[in-house]
């Protein structure tokens, strides 16, 4: 686990930052943000959203990475386990976005735990070694879940992890608690299932279960799927209104598989799915995914036998709280279609 003082030395000029290609100087703009994820799904759509607001964005990349077409970024190059990367990036930030993250979809579960949990250690040991504003730690719905005959989840709802992913992020959470709850300045966001272009996970699964005449299944059991821009909306409401040490539910429409896939087939003129896979299957399911994921390295859902069992249920939340405290507002599924139809066409078809 990553220790509670700073574990480093200072960085050296070398370390960490990587040459920037158009980059404007901080000094330049009015607010610096330190992005960890900055080259992922979620991640790389907030750098755009920063950039183009006019702040001064630095993103974590690791030497792998792919950066895509975010050239006006400045990128520090290593990984959470880097000190020195990690406070050279954050310090002087006005905000810290930690959004790097691993699910049990492309890693096993000791990555997941040491990403999610001791990365997000590594995260806070460098806020509080150097100066930096608000931070706010990307987190998932998933660790909340609705109780007894409540059909909806809050943030209130503290659930029993499932599986090393819930686990490790209930536990980052704990971790940015006690940061807020001493000197630091944090806000946690818990976003629902993710739906918009450049996902190949959720986003396209889902798309497909809508428009491919070959999918001939869909998912028992429902979610709350929430466009990608109304998540950044969530995240930016959140470092400016949030409460210290508060948590926010970042949802959408919560819709049962079978709908979400109707609304898609309709607004697209796909071919649905016509069938749910019976919640039997799914579960005895999992354990095949995982072969399956394996073998073939894509990502199949239930990623794994523990998910399998969420994969039926219905997993859905509230965002309220984020309404009434931030002005969080979602939008429907056909919304967030155009993009995200028009990127599976382009890249997954
Ligand atoms: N997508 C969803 O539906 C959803 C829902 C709720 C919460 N979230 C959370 O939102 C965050 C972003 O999710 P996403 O969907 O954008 O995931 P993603 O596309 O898989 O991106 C993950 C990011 O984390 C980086 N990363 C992973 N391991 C790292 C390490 N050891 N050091 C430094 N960076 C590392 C990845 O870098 P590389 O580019 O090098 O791989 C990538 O930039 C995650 O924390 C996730 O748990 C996502």
């Amino acid at each position: 686990m990553a220790t509670e003082t700073p574990p480093g030395t200072d960085a050296g000029p070398e370390t960490g930052q990587a040459s920037t290609a158009s980059a404007t100087s901080a000094e330049d703009s009015e607010r610096v943000a330190a992005v960890t994820g900055a080259t992922g799904f979620l991640g790389s759509a907030l750098c755009e959203r920063l950039l183009a607001e006019g702040w001064t964005v630095r993103g974590l990349s690791r030497p792998t990475s792919d950066r895509g077409d975010l050239d006006d970024v400045e990128w520090y190059v290593g990984d959470l386990f880097e000190p020195e990367t990690l406070r050279s990036l954050v310090d002087g930030a006005d905000a810290v976005f930690h959004l790097a993250g691993i699910g049990l979809w492309s890693a096993d579960a000791d990555t997941v735990e040491r990403v999610n949990r001791e990365g997000t250690g590594y995260v806070l040991d460098a806020c509080r070694a150097g100066d930096v504003g608000r931070l706010v730690f990307t987190s998932t719905a998933g660790t909340r879940r609705a109780v007894g005959d409540d059909e909806f989840a809050t943030e209130a709802d503290i659930a029993e992890p499932i599986g090393a992913y819930q686990r490790s992020k209930a536990t980052a959470e704990r971790f940015v608690d006690r940061y807020a709850a001493g000197d630091g300045d944090a806000v946690t966001v818990h976003p629902t299932s993710i739906f918009g272009p450049g996902d190949t996970a959720f986003t396209a699964q889902l798309l497909s279960m809508g428009l491919e005449p070959t999918m001939p299944a869909y998912l028992p059991g429902g979610l709350s799927i929430v466009g990608l821009e109304d998540v950044i909306d969530g995240i930016l409401a959140a470092y400016e209104h949030g409460g210290n040490g508060e948590h926010y539910i970042l949802g959408g429409e919560n819709l049962t598989y079978d709908r979400a896939v109707d609304r898609i087939a309709t607004f697209a003129g796909g071919s649905p799915a016509r069938l749910p896979v019976p919640a039997a299957a799914i579960h005895a399911a999992g354990p095949v995914a995982e072969v399956v994921g394996t073998v073939t390295d894509r990502q199949v859902f239930p990623f794994d036998r523990q998910m399998a069992r969420l994969a039926t249920d219905r997993m859905f939340y509230s965002s309220r709280k984020a309404h009434e405290e931030l002005g969080y507002e979602y939008q429907p599924l056909e919304a967030h279609l155009p993009p995200a139809l028009e990127w599976y066409r382009t890249a997954c078809q």
